[in-house]
Protein backbone atom coordinates (compact mmCIF):
# COMPACT_ATOMS: atom_id res chain seq x y z
CA UNK A 1 0.00 0.00 0.00
CA UNK A 2 2.97 2.32 0.56
CA UNK A 3 4.10 1.89 -2.43
CA UNK A 4 0.51 2.92 -4.22
CA UNK A 5 0.66 6.07 -1.94
CA UNK A 6 4.01 7.12 -3.62
CA UNK A 7 3.02 5.83 -7.16
CA UNK A 8 -0.24 8.16 -6.90
CA UNK A 9 2.01 11.09 -5.35
CA UNK A 10 4.22 11.03 -8.60
CA UNK A 11 1.08 10.67 -10.97
CA UNK A 12 -0.51 13.20 -8.94
CA UNK A 13 2.61 15.77 -9.53
CA UNK A 14 2.24 15.59 -13.72
CA UNK A 15 -1.68 16.04 -13.58
CA UNK A 16 -2.95 18.19 -15.63
CA UNK A 17 -6.74 19.51 -17.51
CA UNK A 18 -7.66 20.96 -21.15
CA UNK A 19 -10.73 22.39 -20.41
CA UNK A 20 -13.01 22.46 -17.03
CA UNK A 21 -14.73 19.24 -17.81
CA UNK A 22 -11.41 17.37 -17.55
CA UNK A 23 -10.91 19.07 -14.21
CA UNK A 24 -14.04 17.43 -12.87
CA UNK A 25 -13.78 13.88 -14.26
CA UNK A 26 -9.97 13.99 -12.45
CA UNK A 27 -11.15 15.32 -9.53
CA UNK A 28 -13.94 12.09 -9.55
CA UNK A 29 -11.75 9.84 -10.26
CA UNK A 30 -9.13 10.48 -7.95
CA UNK A 31 -11.64 11.67 -5.08
CA UNK A 32 -14.66 11.25 -5.46
CA UNK A 33 -17.06 8.70 -3.76
CA UNK A 34 -15.65 5.80 -6.37
CA UNK A 35 -12.40 7.74 -6.63
CA UNK A 36 -8.68 5.96 -6.31
CA UNK A 37 -8.07 7.61 -2.95
CA UNK A 38 -11.39 6.66 -1.63
CA UNK A 39 -10.67 2.89 -2.15
CA UNK A 40 -7.36 3.36 -0.87
CA UNK A 41 -9.21 4.50 2.59
CA UNK A 42 -11.65 1.44 2.45
CA UNK A 43 -8.48 -1.05 2.23
CA UNK A 44 -6.98 1.15 4.86
CA UNK A 45 -9.81 -0.13 7.37
CA UNK A 46 -9.38 -3.77 6.57
CA UNK A 47 -5.27 -3.59 7.70
CA UNK A 48 -3.67 -4.74 10.95
CA UNK A 49 -3.43 -2.42 13.38
CA UNK A 50 0.31 -2.13 13.96
CA UNK A 51 0.97 -1.11 10.65
CA UNK A 52 -1.89 1.88 10.44
CA UNK A 53 0.72 4.21 12.00
CA UNK A 54 2.94 3.94 9.36
CA UNK A 55 0.43 4.26 6.63
CA UNK A 56 -1.89 6.71 8.43
CA UNK A 57 0.29 9.59 7.46
CA UNK A 58 1.32 9.66 4.00
CA UNK A 59 -2.47 8.20 3.18
CA UNK A 60 -3.90 11.73 4.43
CA UNK A 61 -0.73 13.72 2.79
CA UNK A 62 -2.07 12.17 -0.44
CA UNK A 63 -5.34 12.70 0.01
CA UNK A 64 -4.45 16.43 0.61
CA UNK A 65 -2.42 16.64 -1.55
CA UNK A 66 -4.87 15.11 -4.51
CA UNK A 67 -7.25 17.82 -3.02
CA UNK A 68 -5.06 20.69 -3.27
CA UNK A 69 -4.43 19.59 -6.91
CA UNK A 70 -7.55 19.32 -8.77
CA UNK A 71 -8.71 23.13 -7.00
CA UNK A 72 -5.39 24.44 -8.60
CA UNK A 73 -6.29 22.60 -11.76
CA UNK A 74 -9.66 23.90 -11.70
CA UNK A 75 -9.03 27.83 -10.82
CA UNK A 76 -6.55 28.21 -13.21
CA UNK A 77 -9.20 27.10 -15.97
CA UNK A 78 -11.67 29.30 -14.36
CA UNK A 79 -9.24 32.15 -14.12
CA UNK A 80 -8.22 31.72 -17.85
CA UNK A 81 -11.90 31.04 -19.31
CA UNK A 82 -13.23 34.29 -17.42
CA UNK A 83 -12.71 37.39 -19.81
CA UNK A 84 -15.34 35.56 -22.22
CA UNK A 85 -15.05 38.12 -25.47
CA UNK A 86 -18.60 37.80 -26.49
CA UNK A 87 -20.03 38.17 -22.86
CA UNK A 88 -21.83 41.99 -23.83
CA UNK A 89 -22.90 42.15 -19.99
CA UNK A 90 -18.96 42.56 -19.13
CA UNK A 91 -18.07 46.25 -18.28
CA UNK A 92 -16.28 48.07 -20.69
CA UNK A 93 -12.35 48.86 -20.63
CA UNK A 94 -12.15 51.93 -19.68
CA UNK A 95 -10.94 54.74 -22.35
CA UNK A 96 -8.88 57.46 -21.41
CA UNK A 97 -9.86 60.47 -23.11
CA UNK A 98 -7.64 62.04 -25.66
CA UNK A 99 -6.70 66.22 -25.99
CA UNK A 100 -6.82 68.00 -29.40
CA UNK A 101 -3.47 69.72 -29.54
CA UNK A 102 -3.69 73.47 -27.89
CA UNK A 103 -2.46 74.79 -31.20
CA UNK A 104 -5.28 73.15 -33.23
CA UNK A 105 -7.75 74.49 -30.42
CA UNK A 106 -6.80 78.14 -30.96
CA UNK A 107 -6.25 78.22 -34.24
CA UNK A 108 -9.79 76.60 -34.71
CA UNK A 109 -11.45 79.64 -32.09
CA UNK A 110 -9.54 82.23 -34.01
CA UNK A 111 -11.13 80.89 -37.07
CA UNK A 112 -14.43 80.51 -35.70
CA UNK A 113 -14.25 84.08 -34.17
CA UNK A 114 -13.70 85.48 -37.63
CA UNK A 115 -15.83 83.22 -38.94
CA UNK A 116 -18.84 84.66 -37.22
CA UNK A 117 -18.04 88.12 -38.77
CA UNK A 118 -18.48 86.68 -42.05
CA UNK A 119 -14.72 85.74 -43.11
CA UNK A 120 -14.15 82.41 -45.16
CA UNK A 121 -11.15 80.33 -45.02
CA UNK A 122 -8.33 80.55 -47.60
CA UNK A 123 -5.09 78.43 -47.79
CA UNK A 124 -2.11 78.48 -49.55
CA UNK A 125 1.40 76.32 -50.19
CA UNK A 126 4.28 76.23 -48.00
CA UNK A 127 6.69 75.94 -50.41
CA UNK A 128 6.49 79.36 -52.02
CA UNK A 129 8.11 81.57 -54.66
CA UNK A 130 10.03 85.25 -54.02
CA UNK A 131 6.87 86.70 -55.78
CA UNK A 132 4.19 85.49 -53.41
CA UNK A 133 6.10 85.82 -50.40
CA UNK A 134 7.93 89.27 -51.18
CA UNK A 135 8.31 90.55 -54.44
CA UNK A 136 3.73 91.16 -54.41
CA UNK A 137 3.71 92.23 -51.04
CA UNK A 138 6.26 95.14 -52.35
CA UNK A 139 9.59 94.06 -50.06
CA UNK A 140 12.25 96.32 -51.72
CA UNK A 141 14.72 94.29 -53.56
CA UNK A 142 16.79 94.56 -50.68
CA UNK A 143 14.62 94.19 -47.71
CA UNK A 144 16.58 91.93 -45.12
CA UNK A 145 13.63 89.63 -44.32
CA UNK A 146 15.03 88.16 -47.94
CA UNK A 147 18.27 87.62 -46.41
CA UNK A 148 19.55 83.93 -45.72
CA UNK A 149 18.99 84.68 -41.83
CA UNK A 150 15.21 84.51 -41.98
CA UNK A 151 14.13 82.38 -44.94
CA UNK A 152 15.02 78.64 -45.62
CA UNK A 153 15.22 78.89 -49.98
CA UNK A 154 14.92 75.44 -51.28
CA UNK A 155 16.43 76.25 -54.50
CA UNK A 156 18.23 80.06 -54.76
CA UNK A 157 18.83 81.43 -58.58
CA UNK A 158 16.40 83.66 -60.64
CA UNK A 159 13.33 81.92 -59.44
CA UNK A 160 13.75 81.50 -55.89
CA UNK A 161 11.93 78.73 -54.28
CA UNK A 162 11.77 78.58 -50.53
CA UNK A 163 9.68 77.97 -47.28
CA UNK A 164 7.05 80.25 -47.13
CA UNK A 165 8.27 82.84 -43.77
CA UNK A 166 4.70 84.63 -43.23
CA UNK A 167 0.82 83.99 -44.27
CA UNK A 168 0.77 87.06 -45.73
CA UNK A 169 1.57 84.56 -49.19
CA UNK A 170 -2.01 83.80 -48.70
CA UNK A 171 -3.59 87.23 -49.19
CA UNK A 172 -1.59 87.55 -52.57
CA UNK A 173 -2.66 84.12 -54.25
CA UNK A 174 -6.35 85.18 -52.52
CA UNK A 175 -5.84 89.04 -54.41
CA UNK A 176 -4.88 87.16 -57.03
CA UNK A 177 -7.58 84.83 -58.00
CA UNK A 178 -10.79 86.50 -56.94
CA UNK A 179 -12.32 89.91 -57.02
CA UNK A 180 -13.28 92.51 -54.30
CA UNK A 181 -14.91 92.12 -51.46
CA UNK A 182 -13.15 89.82 -50.16
CA UNK A 183 -12.93 88.67 -46.39
CA UNK A 184 -10.86 85.78 -45.63
CA UNK A 185 -8.77 84.04 -43.21
CA UNK A 186 -5.68 82.41 -43.45
CA UNK A 187 -4.34 79.96 -41.45
CA UNK A 188 -1.22 78.15 -42.07
CA UNK A 189 2.62 76.85 -40.93
CA UNK A 190 5.76 79.22 -41.67
CA UNK A 191 8.90 78.79 -41.15
CA UNK A 192 12.16 81.05 -40.22
CA UNK A 193 15.68 80.44 -40.16
CA UNK A 194 16.17 80.63 -35.95
CA UNK A 195 17.38 79.17 -33.73
CA UNK A 196 14.96 77.27 -31.29
CA UNK A 197 14.75 78.99 -27.87
CA UNK A 198 11.77 79.42 -25.29
CA UNK A 199 10.33 82.39 -27.67
CA UNK A 200 11.34 81.28 -31.20
CA UNK A 201 11.27 78.37 -33.05
CA UNK A 202 12.13 77.54 -36.73
CA UNK A 203 8.30 76.28 -37.38
CA UNK A 204 4.92 78.15 -36.11
CA UNK A 205 1.91 78.65 -37.03
CA UNK A 206 0.39 82.21 -38.26
CA UNK A 207 -3.44 83.02 -38.96
CA UNK A 208 -3.70 85.80 -41.72
CA UNK A 209 -7.27 88.32 -42.19
CA UNK A 210 -7.85 90.24 -45.40
CA UNK A 211 -10.60 92.22 -46.15
CA UNK A 212 -11.06 94.38 -49.03
CA UNK A 213 -14.20 96.24 -50.23
CA UNK A 214 -15.13 99.78 -50.96
CA UNK A 215 -14.29 102.68 -48.13
CA UNK A 216 -13.05 100.32 -45.99
CA UNK A 217 -11.20 102.58 -43.45
CA UNK A 218 -8.73 101.84 -40.42
CA UNK A 219 -11.72 102.63 -37.90
CA UNK A 220 -13.00 99.00 -39.58
CA UNK A 221 -9.87 97.73 -39.10
CA UNK A 222 -9.50 98.73 -35.78
CA UNK A 223 -13.40 97.14 -34.61
CA UNK A 224 -12.12 94.10 -36.24
CA UNK A 225 -9.11 93.61 -34.20
CA UNK A 226 -10.88 94.61 -30.80
CA UNK A 227 -14.12 92.58 -31.57
CA UNK A 228 -11.37 89.32 -31.85
CA UNK A 229 -9.71 90.62 -28.94
CA UNK A 230 -12.29 90.43 -26.47
CA UNK A 231 -13.81 87.23 -27.77
CA UNK A 232 -10.53 85.68 -27.12
CA UNK A 233 -9.53 87.23 -24.46
CA UNK A 234 -12.31 87.89 -22.39
CA UNK A 235 -15.05 90.94 -22.75
CA UNK A 236 -12.50 93.57 -20.58
CA UNK A 237 -10.05 93.31 -22.87
CA UNK A 238 -8.58 96.74 -23.98
CA UNK A 239 -6.84 97.56 -27.30
CA UNK A 240 -3.95 99.56 -28.27
CA UNK A 241 -2.83 100.21 -31.80
CA UNK A 242 1.28 101.22 -32.29
CA UNK A 243 2.35 102.69 -35.18
CA UNK A 244 4.99 100.46 -36.85
CA UNK A 245 6.24 99.22 -40.34
CA UNK A 246 5.35 96.37 -42.82
CA UNK A 247 6.15 96.71 -46.52
CA UNK A 248 2.69 95.80 -47.48
CA UNK A 249 0.45 97.69 -45.35
CA UNK A 250 0.44 101.62 -44.57
CA UNK A 251 -0.13 102.90 -42.17
CA UNK A 252 1.00 99.61 -40.36
CA UNK A 253 0.46 99.05 -36.39
CA UNK A 254 1.30 96.42 -33.60
CA UNK A 255 -1.66 95.52 -31.43
CA UNK A 256 -1.20 95.20 -27.89
CA UNK A 257 -4.32 93.47 -25.80
CA UNK A 258 -4.23 94.87 -21.87
CA UNK A 259 -2.28 91.77 -20.00
CA UNK A 260 -5.02 89.39 -19.05
CA UNK A 261 -3.44 88.42 -16.32
CA UNK A 262 -2.77 91.41 -14.13
CA UNK A 263 -5.61 92.76 -15.76
CA UNK A 264 -3.26 95.97 -16.70
CA UNK A 265 -1.74 96.68 -13.62
CA UNK A 266 1.51 95.05 -14.48
CA UNK A 267 3.16 91.80 -14.10
CA UNK A 268 6.15 89.30 -14.94
CA UNK A 269 4.72 88.14 -17.93
CA UNK A 270 3.84 91.68 -19.53
CA UNK A 271 6.95 92.53 -18.47
CA UNK A 272 5.30 95.74 -15.94
CA UNK A 273 3.98 97.35 -19.08
CA UNK A 274 0.39 96.02 -18.90
CA UNK A 275 0.35 95.10 -22.34
CA UNK A 276 0.75 92.05 -24.41
CA UNK A 277 1.75 92.15 -28.06
CA UNK A 278 -0.16 89.77 -30.06
CA UNK A 279 -0.43 90.63 -33.87
CA UNK A 280 0.71 93.42 -36.54
CA UNK A 281 -1.29 95.18 -39.38
CA UNK A 282 -2.31 98.14 -41.37
CA UNK A 283 -4.17 99.07 -44.21
CA UNK A 284 -3.14 96.96 -47.39
CA UNK A 285 -0.53 99.37 -49.37
CA UNK A 286 -2.17 100.53 -52.59
CA UNK A 287 0.55 99.01 -54.26
CA UNK A 288 0.06 95.66 -53.30
CA UNK A 289 -3.17 96.12 -54.01
CA UNK A 290 -2.15 97.35 -57.75
CA UNK A 291 0.17 94.21 -58.40
CA UNK A 292 -2.64 91.80 -57.89
CA UNK A 293 -4.56 93.62 -60.32
CA UNK A 294 -7.07 95.44 -57.74
CA UNK A 295 -7.97 99.05 -58.31
CA UNK A 296 -7.01 101.50 -55.37
CA UNK A 297 -8.86 103.96 -56.17
CA UNK A 298 -11.79 101.99 -56.08
CA UNK A 299 -10.70 99.76 -53.57
CA UNK A 300 -8.98 100.04 -49.64
CA UNK A 301 -8.90 96.84 -47.74
CA UNK A 302 -7.14 96.29 -44.55
CA UNK A 303 -4.87 93.24 -43.21
CA UNK A 304 -4.01 91.47 -39.92
CA UNK A 305 -1.58 88.77 -38.97
CA UNK A 306 -0.87 86.77 -35.58
CA UNK A 307 1.35 83.88 -34.42
CA UNK A 308 -0.65 80.79 -32.70
CA UNK A 309 1.46 79.94 -30.66
CA UNK A 310 2.10 83.58 -29.58
CA UNK A 311 -1.89 83.52 -28.67
CA UNK A 312 -2.00 80.05 -27.04
CA UNK A 313 1.00 81.26 -24.46
CA UNK A 314 -0.88 84.09 -23.16
CA UNK A 315 -4.48 82.42 -23.00
CA UNK A 316 -2.71 79.86 -20.71
CA UNK A 317 0.51 81.51 -19.34
CA UNK A 318 2.52 78.78 -21.14
CA UNK A 319 6.46 80.30 -20.84
CA UNK A 320 8.07 77.99 -23.41
CA UNK A 321 7.15 77.84 -26.49
CA UNK A 322 8.85 74.48 -27.16
CA UNK A 323 6.56 72.69 -25.09
CA UNK A 324 4.03 72.69 -28.16
CA UNK A 325 6.80 70.97 -30.35
CA UNK A 326 7.67 68.22 -28.45
CA UNK A 327 4.41 66.87 -27.77
CA UNK A 328 5.08 65.43 -24.11
CA UNK A 329 1.51 63.69 -23.20
CA UNK A 330 2.31 65.19 -19.38
CA UNK A 331 1.76 68.80 -21.05
CA UNK A 332 -0.69 67.97 -23.80
CA UNK A 333 -3.18 66.14 -20.99
CA UNK A 334 -3.96 69.26 -19.32
CA UNK A 335 -6.39 70.61 -22.20
CA UNK A 336 -8.32 67.96 -22.46
CA UNK A 337 -11.00 70.07 -20.90
CA UNK A 338 -10.50 73.00 -22.93
CA UNK A 339 -11.84 71.54 -25.78
N1 LIG B 1 3.45 89.04 -42.01
C1 LIG B 1 3.77 89.68 -40.75
C2 LIG B 1 4.79 88.86 -39.99
O1 LIG B 1 4.99 87.72 -40.31
C3 LIG B 1 2.53 89.83 -39.91
C4 LIG B 1 1.59 90.80 -40.51
C5 LIG B 1 1.70 92.14 -40.18
C6 LIG B 1 0.61 90.41 -41.39
C7 LIG B 1 0.85 93.08 -40.72
C8 LIG B 1 -0.27 91.34 -41.92
C9 LIG B 1 -0.13 92.69 -41.57
O2 LIG B 1 -1.23 91.01 -42.77
O3 LIG B 1 -0.99 93.59 -42.11
O4 LIG B 1 5.37 89.35 -39.06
Amino acid sequence: MYEKIQHLLRELENLTAKNLQEAEELRIKWIGKKGCITALFDEFKTIAADRKRDLGQPLNALKNAAQEKLLSLRTALTQEAAPVADDYTQPGEPHPFGARHPISTVRAEIIEIFARTGYTLAEGPEIEDDWHVFSALNFPPEHPARDMQDTFFVRQGNNPVLLRTHTSSVQVRVMESQPPPIRVICPGRVFRNEAVSARAHCIFHQVEGLYIDENVSFADLKQAVLYFAREMFGHATKIRLRPSYFPFTEPSAEVDVSCNICGGKGCAICKHTGWLEIMGCGMVDPNVLATCRIDPEKYTGFAFGMGVERIAMLKWQVRDLRLYFENDVRFLAQFAATV
